[in-house]
C-alpha cells in the first residue's frame, strides 16, 4: 500500500497592514517551515510589466509574463534578510513601495494572472511545511491547509503601521495618504471577482488592532498545535 505524504501547510490572509507578514515570517522560523510571500509575487509581477513596458490592461500579456518570470527568494548570506531576485536580478526595495502594491492590486484581479500564477505558489509547498500569506490562500491556493487564519485590522491601525515600517526604512511618506491608499487597495481587493480578499468559511478570524505581534504569532502558534497529529 502506498501512502501519500502530504505537506501540512498554514495559511494566513489578510489586508495589507494586518501584520501576516511579519507574523507568517516568525511562525515559518518557529516551526522550521517554508515561508510563501504570495503578494510580492504579484509585486514581482508588476515590477516586470513596468521593466517590458506591459500596460496593466493588457491581460494575455500579463498572464504571458507571470508565466515567464523567474522569482526566487534567497537568504542573503543564510541570515534573515531575503534578496528576491527576478529573472536573476535583485529587486529588493523597489518591490516594497507604495506603487508596486497599487499596481500589483490592479493586475491580481486578472484571472488569468492569478491562473498563471497557481503552480508557482503550489511549488513552495514543501517538507517539513510552508506557512503562507496572502489574500486567497485559505480560499483558493491552500484549500486543505490545516489551519486557516484571517488577520484584521482597522483601516487606522493598519495605516500607522505601514508609516512606522516605511519611516523606519527611510522614506518619505505621509500618514493620511497612506490610509487613503490602503482604503483604495482594500476596496479593489475585496471588490474584485477572481478571489476577492474575504476569509475562507473555515478560517479563525483574528482581530490585531489590540494585539502586538508576538501575542498574534503565540495564539496562531498555539491554534496549529490543536491541529497537527501527535
Ligand atoms: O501583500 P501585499 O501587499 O504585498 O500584496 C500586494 C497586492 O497583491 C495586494 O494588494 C493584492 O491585490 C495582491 N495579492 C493578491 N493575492 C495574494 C497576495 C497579494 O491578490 N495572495
Amino acid at each position: 500500500m502506498t501512502s501519500v505524504i502530504v505537506v501540512p501547510v498554514l495559511a494566513i490572509d489578510g489586508p495589507s497592514g494586518s501584520g501576516k507578514g511579519t507574523v507568517g515570517q516568525l511562525l515559518a522560523q518557529r516551526l522550521g517551515w517554508h515561508f510563501l510571500d504570495s503578494g510580492a509575487l504579484y509585486r514581482a509581477l508588476a515590477v516586470a510589466a513596468d521593466a517590458a513596458s506591459v500596460d496593466l490592461g493588457d491581460k494575455p500579456r500579463l498572464a504571458q509574463l507571470a508565466v515567464d518570470m523567474d522569482i526566487r527568494f534567497v537568504p542573503r548570506g543564510g541570515g534573515d534578510v531575503v534578496d528576491v531576485l527576478l529573472n536573476g536580478q535583485e529587486i529588493g526595495d523597489r518591490l516594497r513601495t507604495e506603487e508596486s502594491g497599487r499596481r500589483a492590486s490592479i493586475l491580481a484581479a486578472v484571472p488569468e494572472v492569478r491562473r498563471a500564477l497557481l503552480q508557482k505558489q503550489h511549488s513552495f509547498r514543501q517538507m517539513p511545511g510552508l506557512v503562507a500569506d496572502g489574500r486567497d490562500m485559505g480560499s483558493t491556493v491552500f484549500p486543505d491547509a490545516i489551519l486557516k487564519v484571517f488577520l484584521t485590522a482597522s483601516a487606522e491601525v493598519r495605516a500607522e503601521r505601514r508609516y512606522k515600517q516605511l519611516k523606519d526604512k527611510g522614506f518619505d511618506v505621509n500618514l493620511r495618504r497612506l490610509l487613503d491608499e490602503i482604503r483604495e487597495r482594500d476596496a479593489r481587493d475585496a471588490g474584485r471577482e477572481a478571489s476577492p480578499l474575504k476569509p475562507a468559511s473555515d478560517a479563525c478570524i483574528l482581530d490585531t488592532s489590540q494585539l502586538d505581534i508576538s501575542g498574534v504569532v503565540e495564539r496562531i502558534y498555539g491554534l496549529l498545535q490543536q491541529r497537527r497529529p501527535g
